[in-house]
């Protein structure tokens, strides 16, 4: 073949890779191709000097024609790559300010979280150490080293979820008073907070999961005005000072004598209102003198030394001091309403 029209078909093979060359890289390889070092039109040119004399001038001319074509068409594209290839880059990055902002929620602790620390730090401001306890209890700890009477009907199933023979979910946080004494020696001042659970039908003031803090000291001469005194000194911290406190006789198996102790309500003042049933006053929780067959249980002369011990009712606390008036709220985890404290 006459290398003029090879000379031909490699510029027109060259000039429609340059024209289909879509990357800067392509393109970059259509020049290598042909114009490099090994290119196909390099390798023409070198071969010029072996042709006879007459074809030299006349093939060389052509060859460095299409070298320069090839050279000014590899240019304009190479421009015309980069104008898209900007295009392409810009319209990836491309930000709609026109479109609303991601809303991050931010979280914060549950409305008892915060009333758990908040009488947590009151009480450790009166030295009382807090201790935590399982959840899952022996019923000789729930019930037994309590002082219960096997009759005692918070004893029966009806009351209480089962795990296993003798295990149960606490139903109240006083076995961590046993807990404690078995293992060390007066005097003590513990608070013990967490949950509790009964087998109880849900409604606006029962719930089968609930949260209590037990409090008690041990040591000698401990009395029930320190009780009296303690409980008091907390509900002014916690509610304010001018916050009624009223104790009532109760029973309970585990203290002797008992009481329960109520607050003024802080919606109606103490005057009645359907949250407090009225009465004007809420109840918060059980105290007592500890029995001495609870002290004896744990291996200490109740001659020696005597305590009392405390539980309070948390959700009614919190209840009580954001004006819920449906204990369920408390554990549904519902946003709407935990949103709000
Ligand atoms: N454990 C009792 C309950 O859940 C509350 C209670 C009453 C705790 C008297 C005490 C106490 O420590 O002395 O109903």
């Amino acid at each position: 073949m006459d290398l003029r029209d090879e000379i031909r078909r490699v510029h027109e093979e060259a000039v429609s890779r340059i024209t289909d060359a879509a990357s800067s890289a392509e393109l970059e390889q259509v020049r290598v191709d042909y114009l490099g070092r090994k290119g196909q039109l390099t390798a023409i040119l070198r071969g010029v000097a072996d042709l006879p004399p007459a074809d030299r001038p006349g093939v060389g001319k052509l060859a460095n024609e299409v070298q320069e074509r090839l050279r000014a068409a590899i240019e304009q594209r190479a421009g015309e790559v980069a104008e898209e290839e900007r295009r392409l880059r810009l319209a990836a990055e491309a930000l709609d300010v026109t479109l609303p902002g991601r809303h991050q929620r931010i979280g914060h602790r549950h409305p008892l979280t915060q009333v758990f620390e908040e009488m947590k730090s009151i009480f450790v401001g009166m030295g009382f150490e807090v201790v935590d306890g399982p959840e899952v209890e022996y019923y000789r700890y729930n019930f037994e080293a309590l002082n219960y009477p096997e009759e005692h009907p918070a004893m029966d199933e009806q009351d209480s979820f089962y795990v296993a023979d003798g295990v149960l979910l606490r139903t109240q946080t006083s076995p961590m008073q046993i807990r404690i004494m078995e293992s060390r020696k007066p005097p003590l001042r513990i608070i013990a907070p967490g949950k509790v659970y009964r087998r109880e039908a849900v409604s606006v003031r029962l719930s089968h999961t609930f949260h209590q803090l037990e409090g008690y000291a041990v040591d000698r001469d401990i009395t029930f005005a320190d009780l009296k005194g303690t409980l008091a000194l907390f509900v002014h911290e916690f509610f304010g000072r001018d916050t009624g406190i009223q104790f009532r006789a109760d029973f309970f198996p585990f203290t002797e004598p008992s009481a329960d102790y109520s607050v003024s309500c802080g919606l109606c003042g103490a005057s009645g209102c359907a949250v407090c049933k009225h009465t004007g006053w809420l109840e918060i929780g059980g105290c007592g003198m500890i029995h001495p067959n609870v002290l004896r249980n744990c291996g200490y002369d109740p001659e020696e030394v005597s305590g009392w011990a405390f539980g309070l009712g948390v959700d009614r606390i919190a209840m009580r001091r954001y004006g819920i008036d449906d204990i369920r709220l408390l554990v549904d985890n519902d946003m709407r309403f935990l949103e709000q404290f």
